[in-house]
């Protein structure tokens, strides 16, 4: 298989093609310290896309509950336990020497080196990967809400005596999913009719219904369980990034790109998506000015799900700061305890870009930061000082425009007499 380049795994890596790129790339922040669950992020995509006949079990964006959550159910504990079956105690990570690795390079192999490393299972598989059963599909929300204990046990049992940050011993949390848009897509590597591609013009990948014959390899190869199979039409279908909003032929968009249905219909306002800039070769076009870029590249405190898979998904997580860190780990990669240090003691630049989010529907290029006056400070319980600066972020379009503009403090509103008491 060729070699291509892996930045969130620190090294180049087998892939089925060779490297090919887009000019923009779609991407997506989600903070999990925030989400409250309310699947209507879930409910907007439904709405919009899969509410046909045979879309029934579809659920392009699904909000599970972790630890014992998942759609389709164990999807990721059961790809982990594969990997680790090929390569027993190898898929560790280490220490980054090339300075290409912002989290470390990792050691173990990715789900195509695992295929090529099993002879393809013997069924010339390029990625390691299972068929879930159709009842795996049945149940998007099992395990909601429901905490590990203490005793390492789902559901009901507390932990007695409380606990503080920094990690609580009894926890749940949820994790936002739909398709990473991948640098290096699994689906589109395992099709046999060539029927997925990737766009230049934003990375957005896309099943052409007209090739699909439904042979469901896709299914098999993605990691993250994104295509899902249609029987009323025999092909399998994907969240398509909603595409025609980001393309800005939305009727509501002016034009301007907009960003995706469950993005903007976030009520907790976790979720900032936009595109990035790509170079010739792969990497990010330097932008510190453009909040995703920031982020991921410069905050460095939101990451990949699972960089380890290999597939350089697109989707980045700001880790729930009081889950156990080697829960974190297992997931996000080494980057976790890095991100939550920046998460729980913000720069001033931070806790302005954390503003953006979910204030526009329109997808936001750049930002520009106006200093206010110091309006909050005291020391963390590590020693660490934290100080809050009232200061105005704004908000530009693809041209520099004003989208909009916000300041840190929120406006405080005081009900005028006659209001009091009354709804
Ligand atoms: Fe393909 Fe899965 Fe990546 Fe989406 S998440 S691009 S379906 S491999
Ligand atoms: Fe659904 Fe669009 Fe979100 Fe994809 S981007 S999950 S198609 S709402
Ligand atoms: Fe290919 Fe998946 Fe269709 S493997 S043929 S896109 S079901």
């Amino acid at each position: 298989m060729p070699e291509v380049f892996n930045w969130q795994i620190g090294r180049t890596m087998s892939y089925p093609y060779e490297e090919a790129h887009p000019e923009w790339q779609f991407a997506f922040v989600f903070n999990t310290n925030r989400c409250i669950g309310c699947q209507s992020c879930t409910m907007a995509c439904k709405s919009t896309w899969t509410f046909s006949k045979g879309q029934e079990h579809m659920w392009w964006n699904n909000v599970e509950t972790k630890p014992y959550g998942g759609y389709p159910q164990y999807w990721d504990v059961k790809l982990l336990s594969m990997l680790e079956a090929v390569n027993p105690g190898g898929q560790r990570w280490a220490p980054d020497r090339s300075g290409k690795g912002p989290y470390g390079r990792f050691d173990g192999l990715t789900i195509f080196e695992a295929a090529e490393k099993t002879g393809g299972n013997g069924a010339q598989q390029r990625a390691l990967g299972y068929l879930p059963a159709d009842e795996e599909w049945r149940h998007p929300n099992f395990y909601e809400d429901t905490a590990k204990g203490p005793r390492g046990e789902p559901g009901g049992i507390v932990h007695k005596d409380g606990v503080s940050l920094p990690e609580h011993s009894t926890w749940f949390f949820y994790l936002q999913r739909l398709c990473n848009h991948c640098t290096y897509p699994a689906c589109l590597a395992a099709c046999p009719r060539n029927a997925i591609y990737k766009r230049r013009e934003d990375g957005i990948v896309l099943i052409d219904q007209e090739r699909c014959r439904g042979y469901r390899k896709c299914v098999e190869a993605c990691p993250y369980k994104k295509p899902m199979f249609r029987a009323t039409t025999g092909t399998s279908e994907k969240c398509i990034a909603c595409y025609p909003r980001i393309e800005g032929r939305d009727p509501l968009s002016g034009g301007e790109p907009m960003e995706a249905r469950c993005m903007v219909a976030c009520v907790g306002q976790i979720r900032l998506q936009g595109l990035v800039k790509i170079e010739k070769d792969g990497t990010w076009a330097e932008q510190p000015k453009n909040p995703l870029y920031y982020l991921i590249r410069v905050a460095q405190v939101a990451l990949p799900l699972y960089p380890q898979f290999g597939t350089e998904p697109n989707g980045f997580y700001i880790p729930p700061r009081w889950v156990p860190r080697p829960y974190l780990r297992q997931m996000f990669g080494p980057g976790v305890d890095r991100a939550i240090e920046a998460y729980e003691c913000p720069s001033r630049e931070l806790m302005a870009v954390l503003q953006l989010f979910r204030k526009s529907r329109q997808i936001v290029f750049s930002f520009e930061i106006e200093p206010g006056k110091k309006v909050y400070e005291r020391t963390l319980r590590d020693g660490r000082k934290y100080e809050l600066w009232n200061d105005t972020v704004i908000a530009l379009d693809r041209r520099g425009r004003e989208i909009f503009r916000t300041a840190v403090e929120e406006p405080f509103h005081v009900r005028p007499a006659m209001y009091v008491n009354s709804f």
